[in-house]
């Protein structure tokens, strides 16, 4: 999207009727280029209806990232985190993960990520204003050595969150998809840096379905679900963002102080596949099947396999067919 087309969501942002011709004025171009611009915009996912007579309108509106609003509900906790918003980015972490030097606690949240990534060199998509797709840096006096675990507490943060919204049927997937039955919430994607034996910094990237147009639902590969469809009241993206902040800040917190092993139980709770039999498909190919009894104190995932009790710190987990 070209810098007129964010100029022109922004104006009619509000859900109103908005005419071409008082757009075009606005921006001082032509009714052409307003219908060009906002096409665009149409393209991202967005719910934009044109009616003759009455002019173009955002069904729903649209509440852009706002970073004071985030901060505001934050509360006490903002001072923890340094706050920017990105219009468009192919990726938050690609973005993050080029500004290594800023401090720990710095947040990059994406209107419109166009090449969003995911686990296992997977793609993440969304479109403008139905996902919310963050990053989140943040450092460790240890070393890479001792974060093993990371990635699990972090579905912790995130499950502690969606309980506060009364999320429904909403559980962990190892190491960390979130979902439900019907399909996959969200994901997270920590990319790390450092040395072995400290210190370290981590890029923790979440991305959150929260509604699904159907444009967006077309182009994820598999089945999907969003936050729409699973809270009563689900919260808008800023409260989301700040209410996840506030989370991880915790949770990361008790991450360093003790490790993983103090949220295992809480993360077996979540587990959407505890006791149930598995499949594991190894980097390597191979499959091991076997009943899914939870995860290690450093969160490896145990399968009571024929052989016996197995751990695994890779792999990728599907049901068993
Ligand atoms: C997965 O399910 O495989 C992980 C998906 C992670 C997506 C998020 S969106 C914000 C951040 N930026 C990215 O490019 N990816 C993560």
């Amino acid at each position: 999207m070209n810098p007129r087309a964010w100029k022109l969501l922004h104006l009619i942002s509000d859900g109103g009727f908005h005419s071409g011709e008082a757009l075009a004025k606005q921006l001082g171009v032509s009714r052409a280029t307003v219908f060009n611009d906002l096409a665009s915009v149409a393209d991202e996912g967005v719910q934009l209806q044109r009616i003759r007579g009455r002019g173009y309108r955002l069904a729903g509106g649209w509440q852009p990232l706002d970073k004071n609003e985030i901060e505001c509900c934050l509360g006490a906790a903002a001072s923890r985190f340094q706050i920017e918003i990105l219009q468009q980015a192919a990726s938050s972490n690609t973005e993050l993960l080029r500004r290594l030097n800023v401090p720990g606690g710095t947040v990059m949240a994406v209107e419109l990520q166009t090449a969003g990534r995911g686990r296992i060199g997977r793609t993440w998509h969304s479109g403008l204003g139905n996902a919310l797709t963050f990053s989140l840096l943040w450092r460790f006096d240890c070393g890479l050595n001792v974060l093993s675990g990371l990635s699990l507490a972090v579905g912790v943060a995130i499950l502690r969150t969606l309980n506060r919204y009364k999320a429904t049927g909403v559980g962990l997937k190892w190491p960390n998809d979130i979902l439900t039955a019907h399909g996959k919430l969200g994901g997270v994607l920590i990319e790390a840096q450092g040395d072995m034996y400290g210190p370290s910094l981590v890029v923790i990237g979440i991305g959150i379905n929260c509604s699904l147009p159907m444009t967006i639902a077309q182009s994820i590969n598999q089945p999907a679900v969003a936050l729409d469809g699973i809270c009563a009241a689900p919260p808008e993206r800023n409260q989301l963002l700040a209410a996840l902040l506030q989370e991880l800040a915790e949770v990361l917190h008790e991450f360093s102080v003790s490790g993983f092993a103090v949220m295992r139980a809480e993360w077996e709770q979540y587990h959407a596949q505890q006791n149930l039999p598995i499949q594991l498909q190894m980097p390597d190919g191979t499959v091991v099947s076997g009943v899914a009894r939870g995860v290690s104190d450093s969160g490896e995932l145990i399968l009571e396999t024929a052989q016996g009790i197995r751990q695994y710190n890779a792999g990728e987990v599907g049901a068993r067919s």
